[in-house]
């Protein structure tokens, strides 16, 4: 007897979308270099760059603002191998964050986290006078992969911004699935991923906002404003794009055929969770409709189902 199996670890990887595939399966057929001024390489930059706005798009930043990566792991190492002074950082982050901050030379400073899986604030608070003048940076993730839990980033980003640090967050399992503003947020640096929210393994981004600076964890030649060297893998920039595009669109979102893990449940463990975090929770509300319409549209579904329709 053979089962239907259904995919459900969508926190390891989600399903590729249909519109990142189509775009990825077009992009094969582009021979040009990004950057080869000629017909064939201003074609391929054009993919590159049509790519660049829907992610910047899906977070609020500016395109420029956009350094396309090899994928979350890349973007998180290349924040925490920057030669800080010293790095605020919990326990609870991705291996990604804690292995390079880890292997840095930077004075690691833990965060306390409470018993919901949440970063204290006065923990934050009371760091701020080991740090005080130097050169430092808060990680903090936004959405945890094992558990759902929400950081308060806009919050403890205030807070440490006040305090002259840098702040970084990872928001690999959060992107495209909950409406994300860097400004809002007050992050220097945000991480994400394309396979978490349709796209395809191997590709990510690092948004290195306005006048915050960091050093190329891979260098060589002059790509992406000299920020990440190596030829872009035009392809997977496609794929990407499209589903940051089709993220913020809401179609296919991964909300509506999800239990409500990173809005309900996670949000309530954040407990005293800052203006950004209501955003996203009203956001993702909007996305899946209250809990009357889901009633709604199922009572609807069923009585189609009862007439011999399809649902
Ligand atoms: C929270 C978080 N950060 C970073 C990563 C690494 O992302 P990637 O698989 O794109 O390297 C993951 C992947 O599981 C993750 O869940």
């Amino acid at each position: 007897m053979s089962r239907a199996r259904t995919y459900l670890d969508w926190n390891a990887t989600a399903p590729l979308r249909r519109e990142a595939r189509a775009a990825m399966v077009a992009a094969l057929d582009v021979v040009g270099n990004p950057s080869s001024p000629h017909a064939e390489g201003r074609r391929a930059r054009a993919i590159v760059e049509d790519a660049r706005e829907h992610v910047a798009a899906l977070v609020g930043a500016k395109p420029a603002e956009v350094v396309f990566t090899s994928g979350g792991t890349e973007g998180n190492n290349a924040v925490l191998a920057a030669g800080w002074d010293a790095i605020l950082v919990a326990g609870i982050e991705h291996d990604s964050v804690l292995v390079p901050a880890r292997n840095s030379r930077s004075q690691l400073i833990e965060m306390p986290v409470d018993s919901d899986g949440v970063v204290r604030r006065d923990g934050l608070l009371a760091a701020m006078p080991q740090v005080s003048g130097r050169r430092a940076l808060l990680t903090l993730q936004m959405a945890n992969n094992e558990t759902g839990v929400l950081q308060s980033v806009a919050d403890l980003a205030r807070i440490a911004r006040e305090h002259g640090l840098a702040v970084h967050s990872d928001a690999v399992q959060a992107g495209g699935r909950l409406a994300l503003d860097v400004a809002e947020l007050g992050v220097d640096y945000l991480t994400l991923s394309a396979h978490k929210l349709g796209g395809p393994k191997g590709v990510g981004a690092l948004i290195i906002r306005g006048e915050a600076s960091l050093p190329p964890l891979v260098s060589g030649g002059g790509q992406e404003r000299r920020r990440r060297a190596g030829t872009e893998n035009v392809a997977a920039i496609a794929g990407f794009g499209a589903a940051a595009e089709a993220a913020h669109r809401g179609r296919g979102c991964p909300a509506r055929s999800r239990p409500h893990a990173g809005c309900a449940g996670a949000a309530r463990a954040a407990g005293g969770a800052g203006a950004h975090d209501h955003a996203a929770r009203r956001d993702c509300r909007r996305e899946r409709g209250s809990p009357a319409q889901h009633d709604d549209r199922g009572a609807a579904r069923r009585q189609r189902r009862d007439a011999g329709h399809r649902a």
